[in-house]
């Protein structure tokens, strides 16, 4: 029996994290947790509900009665938000393009992070984000940084949104990166920086195969040590 681990991945958004993680977590018969999918989540109820990021005390509210669980279906942690399961409504536009505002609350995060820490507990995860190597899980025995060309970032993003049916312009999608990227990197509160003792990958030029097995082959160092 392999010794289990808990893989880290985190990067800007768009450059193949997602695509990764599950992919690894297939091959490893691991589980894969999607902490943005948490975020938007969390964005998408506030959104519905008209609360808007500066309104601390409904959010405290949201956050004292909501019921965030996961059950795990395959290899996949699927994401239950008050008892239903979104997918769809978390990767809207507008989702897109409040997500990373929301994402500097540090209420929102305490209360996410104590929820991702909790699913990590049993080892076998992979999980991806913006600060699982340097907070979430900071003695994961692997972690990746991924990094990637901004225009491809954009066009492979592009073509994942029409295959759900969400159609962007180049241009649109684009904007919403550097937006995020921002937001996301130079927040106050766990802003995404690589962990010290990351791999920095670079996606640019790789086929999601030659990323996975690049991965594989750096987990599988660690899990055979
Ligand atoms: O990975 P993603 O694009 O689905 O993430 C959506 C947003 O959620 C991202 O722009 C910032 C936020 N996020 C975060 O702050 N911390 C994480 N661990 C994951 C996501």
């Amino acid at each position: 029996m392999h010794k289990k681990i808990n893989i880290a991945i985190d990067g800007y958004s768009g450059c193949g994290k997602s695509t990764l993680a599950k992919a690894l977590a297939k091959k490893l018969k691991y589980i894969y947790i999607d902490s943005g999918a948490m975020y938007r989540a969390i964005t998408y109820l506030l959104l519905k509900e008209g609360i808007y990021p500066e309104d601390t005390p409904n959010i405290d509210r949201i956050l004292s009665e909501m019921d965030m669980h996961f059950k795990q279906e395959g290899f996949i942690d699927q994401l239950y938000l008050n008892g239903v399961h979104l997918e769809k409504e978390l990767r809207t536009m507008e989702v897109n393009n409040m997500v990373s505002q929301y994402s500097t609350i540090s209420n929102i995060r305490t209360q996410l992070v104590r929820i991702q820490k909790q699913q990590a507990v049993r080892k076998g995860c992979v999980m991806d984000g913006r600060d699982i190597g340097t907070v979430v899980l900071k003695d994961a025995e692997l972690k990746l940084f991924l990094v990637c060309d901004m225009d491809i970032r954009v066009a492979r993003r592009k073509k994942e949104l029409e295959e759900k049916e969400i159609f962007a312009t180049f241009e649109t999608v684009k904007t919403n990166f550097i937006e995020r990227d921002l937001i996301d990197s130079t927040r106050e509160d766990s802003p995404l920086q690589q962990a010290s003792d990351a791999i920095l990958i670079d996606n640019s030029m790789l086929s999601p195969d030659e990323l996975l097995n690049k991965a594989l082959d750096l987990a599988f160092k660690v899990i055979n040590n």
